[in-house]
This record gives C-alpha cells, sequence and structure tokens, in this order.
C-alpha cells in the first residue's frame, strides 16, 4: 500500500509534479541564437533559447525573454529584434551573450556586428540573421512572449547551426 506521501502525483490529484514537469520541459529541444535590439544610439544583445517558428505566411518567429531583463524593455519600446543564427562551433560566442557586461552593449565588443535593414544588430560570425517585428506578446509569468514577423534576412554562409543539447547548458524546466 502507498503511503499519501509516497503515492504518484497525477492531474486527477489536482497537483503539479515539479519533478516531472521539469524533466519533460527540459526535453524540449532548442537550438541557441543571439537576439540583437536596439533603441537610439544603445544596442544590446542575449542569447536566446526559448525560440520557434510560429507561422509560415507571413513568417513567424515565438521568442520567451525574461521579464527583468534590459532587453525585454527594449523590445516593448521598440517593437523589435535580431536573431542571429549561430555556427555549430560558436559555443563562445553564445557564452559571452549571456554572461555579465560592461555596460549595455559590452557583449558586441567581443563581436564584431553591423547594422541590418532595420537598424537591428547583425553578428558577422554569425550564419546568419533575420530582423523582426512584434505582432504580438504575451506578458505573464517570469518570461515575456513574444511573437513576431520576420521582415529582414540575411544569410551569411550556410552550415549547421548551435543547437543547446552539445553544450551541456540548460535553460528550462
Ligand atoms: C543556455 C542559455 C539559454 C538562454 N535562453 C534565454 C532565453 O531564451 N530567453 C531569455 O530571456 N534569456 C535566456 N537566457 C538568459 C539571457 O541570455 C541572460 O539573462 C542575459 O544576461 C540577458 O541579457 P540582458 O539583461 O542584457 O538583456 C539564456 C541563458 C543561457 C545560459
Amino acid at each position: 500500500m502507498l503511503m499519501a506521501s509516497e503515492a504518484p502525483t497525477s492531474a486527477a490529484s489536482g497537483g503539479l509534479d515539479a519533478a516531472a514537469k521539469k524533466t519533460l520541459l527540459r526535453k524540449i529541444p532548442h537550438g541557441l541564437f543571439i537576439c540583437g535590439v536596439a533603441e537610439g544610439d544603445t544596442i544590446n544583445g542575449f542569447t536566446a533559447s526559448w525560440v520557434t517558428q510560429g507561422s509560415f505566411e507571413p513568417p513567424l518567429v515565438v521568442m520567451a525573454v525574461r521579464a527583468d531583463s534590459t532587453s525585454n524593455g527594449i523590445i516593448q519600446r521598440t517593437r523589435r529584434f535580431s536573431l542571429n543564427v549561430l555556427a555549430a562551433d560558436q559555443k563562445d560566442l553564445a557564452a559571452v551573450f549571456f554572461k555579465p557586461q560592461n555596460g549595455i552593449g559590452g557583449r558586441f565588443d567581443a563581436a564584431p556586428y553591423s547594422l541590418g535593414a532595420l537598424g537591428l544588430p547583425i553578428l558577422e560570425a554569425a550564419l546568419g540573421a533575420v530582423e523582426c517585428e512584434l505582432v504580438g506578446e504575451v506578458v505573464h509569468g517570469d518570461h515575456t512572449v513574444f511573437v513576431a514577423e520576420v521582415k529582414t534576412a540575411v544569410l551569411h554562409r550556410d552550415g549547421a547551426a548551435l543547437e543547446l543539447g552539445p553544450t551541456g547548458w540548460q535553460y528550462g524546466g
């Protein structure tokens, strides 16, 4: 006989099994991207893994951004962002963009970039980048879910893209 404390948590019992939730959500495969933002003369960028395509026509992408991050406020105000696709061997570059930086935009000191047609940072070393304009957002919880339409696309070179799994890093659960 199971003691109450040993009983498996199920939807039927109305509770969320936090450990099961974490294990399962961490199995969602992710890529690793550098999101770029710009506001006036200020640029910023950060590593983002919670990114997916959301529509063929119009081409939409979906990205979840930490509510308390610098970039979240910039996206909310400017209604746009870029997504840089890294090559499979650019783990070090991805690390630059999630670590603390010397002032807003400081991460770009280690990463040459140009500004795209919408004025958003495009990393020279990336496989390429898209620039996107917001069409919707869900403000709920510790991340904001942005839905945005892809307006420009620049392909520097084709190749295998960086994925989260092989890095050994975790962001999810
Ligand atoms: C592997 C990994 C994946 C990440 N994915 C996301 C993400 O999808 N969305 C997000 O908002 N932050 C993500 N982060 C955290 C941001 O890169 C980090 O909070 C960054 O410092 C935010 O920069 P900002 O405050 O300058 O905007 C991730 C971090 C790591 C290590």
